[in-house]
């Protein structure tokens, strides 16, 4: 009987870290939505050069330059905003998939 609830609990335990272990796998889809919002919306008023010239900037460089592009009217939500931002920031001009 001892033994069925020692089992128990370790099934779970294990379940519960299981589960805390989504977080790499959100940042992952975080950073795949950032490379679709770049390449659907960026390219619409001008070239993707234009936003590859300025890589290598930090995240408020390009927080406040995806804001910026709202305001020009860009498709983009808030959260759009953000992951664009995150995305970018990570991004570097002779790696960068929309830059070639
Ligand atoms: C609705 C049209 C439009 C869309 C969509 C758009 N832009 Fe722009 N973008 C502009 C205009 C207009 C300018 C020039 C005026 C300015 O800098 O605000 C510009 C300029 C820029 C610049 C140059 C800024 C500088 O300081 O030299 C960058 C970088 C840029 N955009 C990045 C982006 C990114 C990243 C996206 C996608 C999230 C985007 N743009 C989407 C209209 C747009």
């Amino acid at each position: 009987m001892m033994k069925g609830l020692c089992i128990l609990a370790f099934i779970l335990v294990f379940a519960a870290m299981a589960g805390n272990s989504s977080f790499p796998t959100d940042a992952a889809a975080h950073t795949s939505e950032g490379e679709a919002l770049v390449k659907n919306v960026c390219g619409r008023c001008h070239s993707a050069q234009r936003v590859c010239a300025n890589l290598g900037r930090d995240q408020i460089y390009w927080e406040r330059t995806v804001t910026r592009m709202r305001q020009n009217g860009a498709a983009l939500s808030a959260p759009d905003i953000s992951s664009a931002a995150t995305y970018l920031a990570g991004q570097k001009k002779d790696t960068a998939p929309f830059c070639n």
